[in-house]
């Protein structure tokens, strides 16, 4: 779907399909000279996310889509996200093949004004098309081709192109959230990377093999990676703004293209949705695909460990022991909590290395933390109140809500005591499991600001929300990293 913006001069341009959204209580407003039979509005009560078709007297398109708002003081960009996506999906079943999306000035001015709106409508629009279609050997073509707003004025249309490229990076995150595990490996992973870079000057990227990590001596990594025949990979990603850097910022992201557990295998029922583990990454590569056309006055780096956690002769055992990047030695008493294993040798890279002013890990740490907080919102770690407060803010903003939980120095205790500096899992009384991992990567990260969110709940299979949500990948944490990005000063 190709998708434009127009300033709105009062005419309406030839389409299959005008678009129109009605607050609770007013009249929608029509563009141009598209009229509609008297009858046809009488009872639409502009409901929240209620959609009616109906045909033109006069006018540009041959029919109108109407899509309810609620009401004005109500309205939210995370209404105006679902409002769009509604109104796309109606547009594609209807068979249109174009459609136009008339916003006018009323609606334009809630919800934040108008660059807040545009932003919302073009992100609602994007992601309510999304369908996954890399499995298919011929999917079934999509008839809505082409989108155009009709806008009222530049603050709209400069919220529009930034809400388009956040919806294409979240649809980018999605297909590889979605892929099959043999059709996304690490070094699938790793050409995706690439391939970010060669879509902007300002995008470099390096990966790093299981000989580089070698003489890193990122032992926790490779412990991983070893019951695998796909060779890890360490990906890192850097963008370099255009003018005088403000900071210079983190992202890592989990990067398990398939989690079976290790020798800790996990039970047969559901294991294929461990194709999702590579979620935290996805998000991370995701954000360097909007980077590449939405400016930020940061330089981001980021830093995706990669790989297979498999059970077979060279795979590490429970009971193993192996030294991370740092020095630290860790007994692997579970080879299934793998995740913090690659990501503490990923943050120390990334604190040793790298240097940022702060970091924010992404993963799909957790069981524990679907159990608690459920599929709507994510576990967040936070080492200052600064950060916490920023990515609850940029949470709301985005609609990828986040919720604070404690890191508590405790829980690292409780996995001292074993034959080596830690044991990888508290002892099962503690309880508390996202707290636990939260715990283990807080060992790896020294002084730099830092937040871990766990995204185990958000990933996929969520609550269906009309641009997004439902079965297969959610995207989330690319419009999240960018959102904090532009909050932060
Ligand atoms: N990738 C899983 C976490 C997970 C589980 C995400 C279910 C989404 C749904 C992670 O690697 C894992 O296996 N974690 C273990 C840790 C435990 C062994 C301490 C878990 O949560 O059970
Ligand atoms: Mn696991
Ligand atoms: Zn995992």
């Amino acid at each position: 779907m190709k998708l434009t913006h127009k300033d709105y001069s009062g005419t309406c341009p030839k389409t299959d399909l005008v678009i129109c959204f009605g607050l609770k209580g007013k009249k929608p407003a029509l563009p141009g000279d598209v009229k509609l039979p008297k009858a046809a509005l009488e009872d639409f009560e502009g409901e929240p996310r209620a959609a009616r078709f109906t045909d033109v007297t006069a006018g540009a398109a041959r029919r109108v889509l109407l899509v309810g708002l609620g009401e004005a003081k109500e309205l939210t960009a995370e209404g105006m996200r679902r409002a769009a996506g509604v109104a796309v999906s109606q547009a594609e079943s209807s068979g249109a093949k174009s459609a136009v999306v008339y916003v006018d000035d009323a609606v334009a001015n809630l919800a934040g004004g108008a660059e807040a709106v545009g932003c919302a409508v073009a992100e609602g629009l994007v992601m309510g098309h999304y369908r996954y279609d890399l499995g298919k050997s011929k999917p079934e073509p999509r008839k809505l081709a082409r989108v155009s707003t009709l806008s009222p004025g530049a603050d709209y249309r400069r919220g529009a192109k930034r809400g388009q490229a956040l919806g294409e990076a979240n649809c980018f995150t999605r297909d590889l959230q979605n892929r099959a595990g043999n059709q996304l490996t690490p070094s699938i992973m790793a050409s995706e990377a690439r391939g970010l870079a060669r879509r902007s000057d300002r995008i470099t990227c390096k990966v790093i093999d299981e000989a580089g990590m070698k003489k890193f001596g990122m032992g926790l990594l490779l412990g991983v990676s070893a019951g695998s025949e796909e060779p890890a990979k360490l990906i890192h990603l850097t963008y370099k703004p255009k003018g005088k850097s403000k900071g210079r910022i983190a992202f890592v992201g989990k990067g398990l293209t398939f989690d079976a557990g290790g020798i800790s295998l996990k039970p047969a029922r559901g294991m294929e949705d461990m194709r999702y583990d590579m979620s935290g990454s996805a998000a991370v590569l995701g954000a360097f695909h909007a980077l590449a056309s939405i400016d930020v006055p940061y330089e981001v780096h980021g830093i995706v460990p990669s790989s297979e956690n498999l059970a077979d002769g060279k795979a590490t055992k429970p009971g193993d022991v192996h030294v991370g990047m740092n020095g630290t030695t860790v007994e692997i008493v579970n080879t299934d909590a793998e995740g913090r294993l690659i990501l503490a040798d990923a943050l120390t890279y990334t604190v040793t290395k790298v240097k940022p002013e702060t970091i924010i890990d992404l993963a799909t740490l957790t069981g524990a933390v679907v159990v608690g907080l459920g599929h709507e919102i994510s576990g967040m770690f936070a080492s200052t109140d600064g950060l916490r407060d920023d990515l609850s803010k940029a949470g709301e903003d985005c609609g990828e809500r986040v919720w604070p939980l404690p890191l508590l120095p405790d829980f690292l205790e409780n996995m001292k005591g074993g034959p080596a500096d830690v044991r990888n899992i508290t002892t099962p009384e503690m309880g508390g499991g996202s707290i636990a991992g939260a715990a283990f990567l807080s060992h790896f990260v020294g002084d730099t600001e830092w937040a871990h969110l766990d995204i185990a709940g958000t990933a996929w299979n969520a609550k269906a929300r009309d641009y997004v949500g439902g079965k297969g990948g959610t995207g989330v944490g690319t419009r999240l990293l960018i959102q904090y990005l532009h909050r932060r000063n």
